[in-house]
């Protein structure tokens, strides 16, 4: 038994559709062992998936990065994710966990000669942002990035991002704001926004970050919304004295973040361009 999961969920192994308390890899799996595979979080409301040619998209560019040939399609992705979704019988919010490793071989590190990747699928009950943390914020605190130079990808060679949320725990905070040198970077598990005087900013697109299905959606929703948006450098400074700052991810949505490093952003509470943003995302679930 796993606690906080349902162990009777049925998940995608390899070609089987099988209990999640009988699924079994290979200690072997070079997932495992090196954490050499990648993976998407793709989130479904009302059991829908929302963005997923996006998501699917960069799955796809992920597996080309760490040159993982899985031999599947887009369409044979779609397939998988539309038919875990009516094999979980769905029906309310929930993600689609994909993961695609090298494979099982012999210990070493160069690629195996013939391995066949191991992909794994699962479908868990998604919990959206509460009210009370839409009204009232997040907490961050400020930290140094010692991440790798590829976190473009998403690797689940995930220890840096994990030792990053668990600095957000032992400060009592609900997040990290990761700075690359004297510039911002990610969060823990989110791309990380700012606004000044009405401008809304996140740092380039590049190998320092992994751009999120939110990034090109936010942005989007912002030209929408006609607030002017910057892909830029942003240094720690600028952060101090943002007006906003905001967080997103396929779980977490679009939430503000009020108070950082024990100082209040803004005057504290949830700012205008945040509430636009939000409502033009919820407007987006509600018309899917
Ligand atoms: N994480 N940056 C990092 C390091 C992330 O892990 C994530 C998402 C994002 C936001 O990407 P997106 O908008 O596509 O969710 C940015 C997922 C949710 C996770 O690991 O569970």
């Amino acid at each position: 038994m796993i606690p906080g999961v349902d162990n009777d969920s049925i998940v995608y192994l390899n070609g089987d559709y099988v209990r999640l308390g009988d699924a079994k890899i290979s200690v072997l799996d070079r997932g495992f062992i090196f954490g050499d595979g990648i993976y998407e979080v793709v989130p479904c409301y009302g059991g829908k998936p929302f963005l997923m040619d996006n998501h699917l998209a960069r799955l796809q560019r992920s597996l080309k990065a760490i040159r993982i040939n899985a031999g599947r399609s887009t369409q044979d992705w779609q397939d998988l994710v539309l038919q875990m979704l009516s094999r979980s019988g769905a029906t309310g919010d929930c993600t689609v966990y994909l993961q695609v490793t090298r494979g099982v071989a012999k210990r070493e590190h160069g690629f195996p000669p013939s391995a066949q990747a191991t992909v794994f699928c699962m479908v868990s009950p998604l919990k959206r942002p509460s009210q009370q943390v839409r009204q009232q914020g997040m907490t961050a605190v400020s930290m140094p990035d010692e991440r790798w130079l590829h976190c473009e990808i998403k690797s689940v060679s995930l220890l840096g991002n994990v030792l990053a949320k668990q600095y957000a725990t032992d400060a009592g905070v609900d997040e990290v704001l990761q700075f690359r040198g004297s510039h911002l970077s990610e969060g823990s598990s989110c791309n990380i926004w700012v606004v000044k005087d009405g401008t809304l900013s996140a740092p380039v697109r590049d190998h320092l970050i992994l751009e999120g299905i939110r990034y090109g959606f936010l942005e989007q929703l912002a030209a929408q919304a006609g607030i002017p948006f910057q892909s830029r450098p942003i240094t720690q400074e600028e952060v101090a004295h943002a007006d906003e700052i905001m967080l997103s991810s396929a779980t977490k949505e679009v939430l503000p973040i009020t108070q950082l490093d024990g100082k209040a952003v803004g005057n504290g509470i949830p700012g205008p361009v945040y509430q636009r943003l939000r409502a033009a995302y919820d407007a987006a679930i509600e018309a899917l």
